[in-house]
């Protein structure tokens, strides 16, 4: 499907500027499509009277048009305009869950476009509780059609910044609500029965349908030769590029919030972290929700040293992980805290940002801690289970690299800068090579903040020096070449440059082709010990330590191609391209930045 971009810029609106949501409303019924936030995810709406415009939806997402929209309403009296029958069950559900995180499917009126049902004659409408959405929805006076804000396959979307990097440029507007409340999809329910058929786990949960019905019916038990009900099952969903696994939570846990009665509040006492204060049992229950992530990393670092783990887990399990202390565990895992770990809610409310969070950081996979609950924990596995399938269709036709590129998101507070240098001997192969090609992944992955500071944005710089090299000589014209062909970066306009203290001082990591350069540099500068490395000492440090088939350990050193043929120094500009690759992610880490 092919995906265009209609504007420079997506216009974005803030949950106070009534003015601009009535803006966003007017053009919404001019036919324009606009994302807005709901308390489960952001929704990307359109006119739902207007074929036309329920069209431009599918062409943002890159969303199959065989997938049916829910119709967002602002006031229950907009029900009758878009459907045939209220039977009973529906009646029930909508007097007690609406306005809420549920949707109620029922047989729809012909008012309603084929576009939006995708041809289904039954069609499902959702009153959000979220007051931003209901101003807006109120304001659109018509009822809007609207899929999650995601690119279709991604995770859905539960701040404005998701939208932003999904939809940037291809949709006219979006309103800034802040995070959903509750980070997953409403519960879709098929009311056109006699008994509620849950199609769609959500936060409105079985027991809660039951109490109120008496019975109800989870979709997925199908018998054979019976068809599913909810399209939209053919797709990989929710996933991000890592691989996701799920880690079993022990069967003892009692789970928090599985039945979610009031809205999510991060939880503001965090005494659960102080571990002194735990008892023997509560100590043992931790260890138990914490080990199977351990016992994971430890065994995929000793198959692949270089896999990147992202871990999406509670606040005490990333605690333990630190406490462990572990150099090589350390290095290799990017954490995510969701809040306590037995609260499903909080891990549900951050679900799809840890997921694509993680992903920005580049790891290879994803270590997701599980729940096995019957309420909200139904919908929170429902969507973990759909990140983790293996394999699965991605849309045809969405390039997801190039769309989730760098647009610029975030207006952040200050800017803080990092910088790393390339050192070898003349400056006119190695180094010089490694400032072309590292420049280019700075450019790559950009935008970064700090760690510790996420309104803070970080530029990320390198250079290259040489310990006897000459001012302004131009680089080796066969590396220039090779470097072109294996990575078309570049150099030749870069010049020599000889290293003296004050380039050591101005940059923050210092990277050597050679052990003995590493030396020389900290014989005269001492004070510069923990930040200069020689490559191959770097990756040994973070355990990146490649063992060949008879269980030697293989070197990692670049020889200098100087004299040597064409061939050679194409080896050369691939080895240290891959090299570079590879201490990427672990440099961002050292100077405490990541990707955003
Ligand atoms: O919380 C939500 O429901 C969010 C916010 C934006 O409201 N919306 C949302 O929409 O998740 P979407 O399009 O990403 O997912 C809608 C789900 C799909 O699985 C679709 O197949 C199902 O609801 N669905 C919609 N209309 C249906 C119908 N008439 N019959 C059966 N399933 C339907
Ligand atoms: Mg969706």
């Amino acid at each position: 499907m092919d995906r265009k971009k209609t504007y420079d810029r997506t216009k974005v609106v803030d949950l106070t500027d009534d003015r601009g949501i009535e803006d966003l409303a007017m053009h919404l019924r001019d036919g324009e499509v606009i994302g807005f936030p709901t308390e489960t995810v952001y929704g990307l709406g359109a006119d739902a009277f207007s074929a036309d415009s329920v069209k431009k939806i599918f062409a943002a997402k890159g969303r199959p048009s065989d997938n049916p929209l829910i119709c967002h309403i602002a006031d229950k009296d907009q029900i009758a305009e878009c459907v045939r029958e209220i039977t009973p069950v529906a009646k029930k559900l909508i007097d007690a869950f609406m306005p809420g995180p549920v949707t109620v499917i029922m047989k729809k009126s012909d008012r309603i476009p084929s576009e939006v049902t995708a041809g289904l004659d039954t069609v499902g409408i959702r009153m959000p509780e979220n007051l931003t959405a209901r101003k807006f929805l109120a304001a659109c006076k018509v009822p809007v059609a609207a899929p999650s804000a995601n690119l279709s396959g991604s995770p859905s979307p539960t701040t404005a910044e998701h939208v932003m990097r999904d939809m940037d440029g291809y949709i006219y507007g979006i309103i800034d609500g802040g995070e959903c409340t509750y980070g997953l999809e409403s519960t879709v329910v098929d009311c056109t029965g006699e008994v509620p058929v849950i199609l769609r786990p959500g936060a409105i949960t079985p027991a809660a349908i039951r109490s109120l019905c008496g019975d109800v019916v989870m979709a997925g038990q199908l018998k054979e030769g019976e068809t599913p009900m909810s399209p939209g099952m053919k797709y990989r969903h929710y996933a991000p590029k890592a691989l996701v696994e799920i880690m079993k939570m022990p069967a003892k846990t009692v789970i928090i919030n599985d039945e979610p009665g009031s809205e999510y509040e991060a939880a503001e006492d965090k005494s659960y972290l102080d571990f002194k204060k735990l008892d023997d049992d509560q100590k043992q229950d931790l260890v138990d929700i914490a080990a199977p992530f351990v016992f994971r990393i430890r065994e995929i670092l000793k198959d692949s040293p270089a896999t990147r783990i992202g871990i999406f887990a509670g606040d005490e399990v990333c605690a333990l992980i630190d406490k462990l202390g572990d150099k090589v565990i350390s290095a290799h895992t990017e954490t995510y805290a969701y809040g306590r770990a037995a609260d499903v809610l909080a891990a549900s409310h951050c679900l799809f940002d840890g997921l694509r969070h993680l992903d920005r950081q580049d790891v290879g996979i994803i270590l997701a801690q599980g729940f096995e609950g019957e309420g909200l924990s139904r919908a929170y596995m429902n969507r973990l289970g759909k990140a983790a399938v293996k394999g699965g269709d991605i849309p045809e036709g969405v390039n997801y690299e190039e769309d989730r590129r760098g647009s610029e998101l975030s207006d952040f507070k200050g800017t803080y800068t990092a910088s790393v240098l390339f050192v070898c001997d003349d400056n006119k192969r190695l180094s010089i090579a490694c400032e072309g090609i590292f420049t280019e992944l700075i450019r790559w992955n950009a935008p970064y903040r700090l760690r510790q500071d996420k309104d803070i944005g970080c530029e990320l710089y390198c250079e290259s020096a040489g310990l006897k090299a000459y001012q302004d000589d131009k680089p080796d014209e066969e590396m220039v070449r090779s470097l072109a062909e294996v990575s078309k970066v570049n150099i030749s306009s870069y010049r020599t440059r000889r290293t003296d203290p004050s380039v050591f001082d101005a940059n923050d990591l210092i990277f050597t082709m050679r052990d003995e350069q590493a030396y020389e540099i900290l014989r005269s500068f001492p004070e510069l010990d923990g930040k200069v490395f020689s490559l191959s000492s770097y990756c040994a440090g973070k355990g990146l330590v490649f063992k060949s088939d008879d269980g030697r350990i293989a070197s990692i050193s670049i020889p200098d191609p100087k004299g040597e043929n064409h061939a050679t120094y194409l080896h050369t500009a691939s080895a240290l391209k891959a090299w570079l690759e590879l201490i990427f992610p672990y440099v961002l880490k050292d100077l405490e930045i990541e990707r955003c």
